[in-house]
């Protein structure tokens, strides 16, 4: 697959949240999809993303990284693609809930929001510091974590070295793609990490300032919102000049 483009994108707010630019999105990408690999990587479980699949215009991908990372499989055979996670530290879900239980000013979110590599909380407008703290107090029950908060609202506790970026360069590698020919696509805090691994990148125009603010030749701040700040993009990358680093795509 190395003359192979991949695409990795997140769903809610970049994929989703305007249909007719999904279609139009979807209508540029069925007629290449020869050359293309599609992911869609989110927060959201692998089963909840299949939901969504089935139910929008979002087109069929080859693989899911559901979960924050934590997920990778096989669309259309449900399989984990590779061994993964592949854990480099000490983690445990107990203990992750049970450090928490002491911390006031966070909820756990919903039972099928939980899975064995990923706790998550509703912690709002948690400042640096506090999430700082709350590392060095998992840190000092004896793990090591990685955290990830998103939106001013959900913290996301994963084992360290795991998250959406991890994910998607362990994937491009189980495939071998290159970073030049990986194009990453995101709105919110979970997407950062995937604008972290060198990779061509595309924020949609609604996203959140922390992801506005990534300045590099390699990511392009599209203006449209949505599934049109992702096909901007795209067309950036593949088409818009003679010097678009994937023109021959
Ligand atoms: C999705 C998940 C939630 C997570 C959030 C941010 O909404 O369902 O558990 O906290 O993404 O990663």
């Amino acid at each position: 697959m190395a003359d192979r483009f991949l695409i990795v994108s997140d769903v809610d707010g970049t994929m989703l949240g305007d249909d007719s630019a999904l279609e139009s999105l979807a209508a540029w990408l069925a007629p290449r999809r020869d050359s293309i690999q599609l992911v869609y990587n989110s927060g959201r479980s692998t089963d909840s993303l299949r939901r969504s699949v089935a139910k929008t215009l979002l087109p069929k991908p080859d693989a899911l990284i559901g979960n924050v990372g934590t997920q990778v499989e096989s669309f259309d055979t449900s399989t984990p693609l590779g061994d993964w996670p592949v854990l480099s530290g000490a983690w445990d879900q107990n203990v992750v809930r049970q450090v928490f239980q002491e911390i006031e000013g966070v909820a756990l979110q919903p039972a099928g929001f939980q899975s064995q590599h990923k706790v998550s909380y509703f912690a709002y407008d948690a400042s640096e510091a506090q999430i700082g703290a709350w590392q060095a107090q998992l840190e000092a029950a004896g793990l090591n974590v990685k955290i990830v908060y998103s939106s001013q609202r959900d913290l996301d506790i994963l084992p360290t070295g795991i998250d959406k970026g991890t994910a998607t360069a362990h994937l491009a590698d189980a495939w071998k793609v290159p970073l030049d020919r990986v194009i990453v696509c995101g709105d919110t805090g979970n997407d950062i990490a995937m604008f972290e691994q060198g990779f061509l990148g595309i924020v949609v125009g609604n996203a959140l300032p922390e992801l506005k603010s990534l300045n590099s030749p390699r990511i392009f701040q599209a203006s449209d919102h949505f599934a049109a700040g992702v096909g901007e993009g795209l067309r950036h990358w593949f088409e818009n000049s003679e010097s678009a680093p994937l023109r021959r795509a």
